[in-house]
């Protein structure tokens, strides 16, 4: 069995095919991803009614599902089996971490429609470091809860009138067909472990009245979320804790939190059980033969064809990463829009690619730094390691250690790089350091 078709049967496996149909359209048939044999005739057939058109099938974005996902099944089957094993008795919650464009978000994303298929439901909601303060932390999370508790009861009605129940009872507490809201206020001296423990147990009985099996909260983004002894939020510790005592007590509440490399580590810092209450799954660079599958299965129907050599280079010069790929996939052929696209074609739009790349991706993001951060950055991409140790740094660049560490945090707020381990930091975009030395090479020409 080819590993198309193995991956075509896996998929279909995990979430039936009546969803991704509803899901994808035609735009996974025609990829070759999902569907039997009728499916695949109806490829064919589609292939060659585009034949006489062609179409860029690339997908450079935030979060914007490519025409094939590569390399993710194993994820996608581990989280459908911790949804039957939560049903069995078994809590399982998902740390899904990696640097920017790895493609977590389109991950979670798929997360939704195998967790529904099963019967259950899912709240999805992208946070920033907003609510790393307790009050909005808990607004956030209590109102999505609630909000996905009215809609499996009976006020469903009501909100199909169009009375957000929410809307208009807020901020008053309620308490109506078992749903309960009660909004987080620190000055009560009320502990937001306890409070959101509360919410979340009492609405798990709204759920599970209703038959829903159990909820994902899908929450994007969580890395800027920490706490801060200073200010005495713990909004990690606390829901942390609360969830941890809701499963215990059989509610079906299971945690999918993606994003940055540093949010491991912030969670760990928050319990010190998190490794035992979620399974960590990093999120990196594709290796080489779905790199390849990431390219070449998009563009089966489109009308456009690679060189094999093409393809080798840019799987090399991108490294697998997952935005790279569909980014120089959907560069050459916007550029070029020709049938048969070759090596020599890319040389030739090699330097207009790269500027396009550093313009559209990495420029913006360099100049979020300030200038004594650039020089960080830029001494950063001097050290050869990948884990960049901070004293070297001070030594490079002459500045001041506290005032340096400072810099340091800023940088890592604006996730141009993040802590590693204790006492290395690594830089969180992929190649941003080849952007860095050609930065670097640039202004000493200059
Ligand atoms: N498995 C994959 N196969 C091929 N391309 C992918 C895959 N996952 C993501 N991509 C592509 O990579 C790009 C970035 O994906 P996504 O936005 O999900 O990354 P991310 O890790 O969430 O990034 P960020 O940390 O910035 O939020 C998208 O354009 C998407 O099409
Ligand atoms: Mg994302």
């Amino acid at each position: 069995m080819s590993a198309l078709e193995q991956y075509k049967n896996n998929f279909a496996e995990v979430v039936k095919k009546t969803t991704l149909e509803e899901r994808y359209g035609g735009r996974l048939r025609c990829c070759g991803i999902l569907g039997d044999r009728k499916v695949g005739m109806e490829r064919d057939k589609n292939s060659l009614q585009r034949s006489t058109f062609m179409y860029n099938p690339f997908r450079p974005g935030n979060g914007i599902e490519p025409p094939y996902v590569a390399g993710r099944m194993e994820y996608l089957q581990e989280f459908s089996r911790a949804l039957d094993l939560f049903e069995e008795g078994l809590p399982r919650n998902f740390i899904i971490f990696g640097p920017r464009g790895t493609g977590k978000t389109v991950l979670v994303n798929l997360f939704g429609p195998i967790a529904r298929q099963k019967g259950w439901h899912t709240i999805s909601r992208e946070f920033n470091s907003r609510f790393c303060d307790e009050e909005r932390f808990a607004d956030a999370v209590i109102t999505d809860l609630v909000n996905e508790a009215c809609n499996v009861s009976f006020i469903s009605q009501i909100k199909k009138r169009g009375e957000l129940l929410l809307d208009t009872l807020k901020p008053e507490e309620i308490s109506a067909h078992g749903i309960r809201y009660k909004p987080f206020y620190k000055k009560k001296r009320v502990l937001l472990e306890d409070h959101l423990k509360r919410i979340l147990i009492e609405n798990w009985n709204v759920f599970k009245k209703a038959g829903v099996k159990g909820v994902v909260l899908l929450y994007d983004e969580f890395h800027t979320v920490h706490d801060g002894k200073n200010r005495g939020d713990y909004p990690l510790a606390s829901f942390l804790g609360a969830v941890a005592q809701a499963q215990r007590e059989g509610c079906r509440y299971v945690l999918v939190l993606s994003g940055l490399p540093n949010l491991p580590l912030n969670l760990k810092e928050a319990k010190t059980y998190t490794e035992r209450m979620f399974v960590f799954r990093e999120l990196g660079n594709l290796p080489e033969g779905e790199a390849r599958r990431a390219i070449q299965l998009p563009l089966k129907g489109s009308g456009h064809k690679f060189e094999k050599k093409l393809v080798d280079e840019i799987i090399k010069k991108t490294g697998g990463y997952p935005y790279f790929l569909q980014f120089y996939g959907y560069f050459v052929i916007e550029t070029l829009k020709k049938e048969l696209i070759s090596l020599s074609d890319l040389a030739r739009m090699r330097t207009r690619l790269l500027r396009e790349l550093d313009i559209s991706f990495f420029e913006d993001r360099f100049k979020k730094a300030t200038c004594a951060e650039q020089e960080i950055l830029l001494a950063m991409a001097a050290v050869e390691s990948n884990s960049i140790a901070p004293t070297e740094i001070i030594k490079a660049t002459g500045i001041g250690k506290s005032t340096f560490f400072m810099h340091l945090q800023n940088l890592a707020n604006k996730n141009l790089i993040y802590r590693a381990s204790r006492g290395a930091y690594s830089f969180s975009i992929p190649l941003f350091k080849e952007f860095l030395v050609r930065k670097k090479k640039g202004m000493e020409r200059s």
